[in-house]
């Protein structure tokens, strides 16, 4: 695959991270975020993460020279020269048909477009723009980084070139994409993390199992590497609600859980403000429960 250069726009939780993997994969990243304090705390992640891995022989590049092709702009001016988009903005389809806009002016005729979302159907946001076959879903998940799995969602307008080259960047950057046979609510993954959801808060609201029974029965049965809640306190408890209220919207039979909105009234929303349901000693840091 030739060095092609990315733009990643929104440089939150997924977006830093996505940066990252493209960077450490040799290939140049414009990261866009709407203030320097957002990007600047993306770029001291990018650093703790790449020393971590740099420490652990994961890769043998220096950090240093990595975190060189991570070029970082409030403008969107940038884009004027990239391949590939990534869009990862929160969910929310105004916004994010805002940023496709955006981008349509400005990057290349021949570049495509992708949505990192989890949730919004990609012909919406397609819609949004004046290339709607070269627009696409690349769903990545937290923390990007690590995790193998990439959804690559096509949209009903999406062409099988710019299918074919998004499930080659995925493998180009060591992931597993899922290619979606069709556009459902919730794609594949996060279809399966709502009911784990919707089944865990309902075994404790019924009061037949705790919160630490149903995340060690996750642990111990599933073989899954954090518990239910535990895995909520991770994505974030807002992120997970918003993502369930969608796919809901969208279809999906719901369980009106009391214990996340609870949560939500609280302000626990996981490890990102130190408590959710559990504690976590330095809030945004991720410590084993
Ligand atoms: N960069 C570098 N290193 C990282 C890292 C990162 N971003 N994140 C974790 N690590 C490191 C940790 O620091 C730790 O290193 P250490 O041993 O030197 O301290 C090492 O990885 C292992 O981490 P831990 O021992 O703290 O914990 P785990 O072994 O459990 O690994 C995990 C952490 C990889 C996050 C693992 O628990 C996991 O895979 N959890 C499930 C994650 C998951 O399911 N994600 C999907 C969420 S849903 C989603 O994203 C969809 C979205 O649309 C909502």
């Amino acid at each position: 695959m030739k060095m092609m250069k990315f733009a990643v726009v929104g440089s939150g939780a997924m977006g830093h991270g996505i940066a990252e993997v493209l960077a450490i994969n040799g290939f140049e990243v414009k990261m866009i975020d709407i203030s320097w304090d957002i990007l600047n705390k993306a770029k001291s992640r990018m650093e703790d993460s790449l020393k971590k891995f740099y420490e652990k022989k994961i890769i043998t590049e220096n950090p240093e020279e990595i975190m060189k092709r991570i070029s970082m702009s409030t403008s969107y001016d940038v884009a004027n020269d990239i391949d590939f988009a990534i869009e990862a903005v929160p969910e929310s389809i105004d916004l994010k048909r805002k940023v496709f806009q955006s981008l349509d002016k400005i990057a290349p005729s021949n570049a495509i477009l992708a949505s990192n979302t989890s949730s919004i159907p990609i012909s919406d946001i397609a819609e949004a723009t004046n290339r709607r076959e070269k627009v696409i879903g690349m769903h990545f998940f937290n923390p990007p980084q690590i995790m193998k799995l990439v959804e690559v969602i096509p949209s009903k307008y999406t062409s099988e070139d710019t299918i074919n080259r998004t499930v080659d960047l995925a493998k180009t950057l060591g992931k597993v994409p899922v290619r979606l046979r069709i556009e459902v609510p919730g794609f594949i993954g996060n279809r399966i993390y709502l009911r784990l959801l919707q089944e865990a808060c309902r075994e404790v609201e019924n009061k037949e199992a705790t919160i630490e029974e149903v995340d060690s029965a996750a642990r111990y049965k599933l073989g899954l590497p954090m518990g239910i809640f535990e895995l909520a306190d991770y994505v974030g408890i807002d992120i997970s609600v918003d993502l369930w209220n969608i796919i809901v919207n969208r279809g999906a039979s719901d369980v009106n859980c009391n214990l996340f909105k609870e949560k939500m009234n609280n302000k626990e929303l996981g490890v990102k403000t130190g408590k959710g349901f559990y504690s976590y000693p330095s809030p945004g840091k991720y410590a084993k429960v």
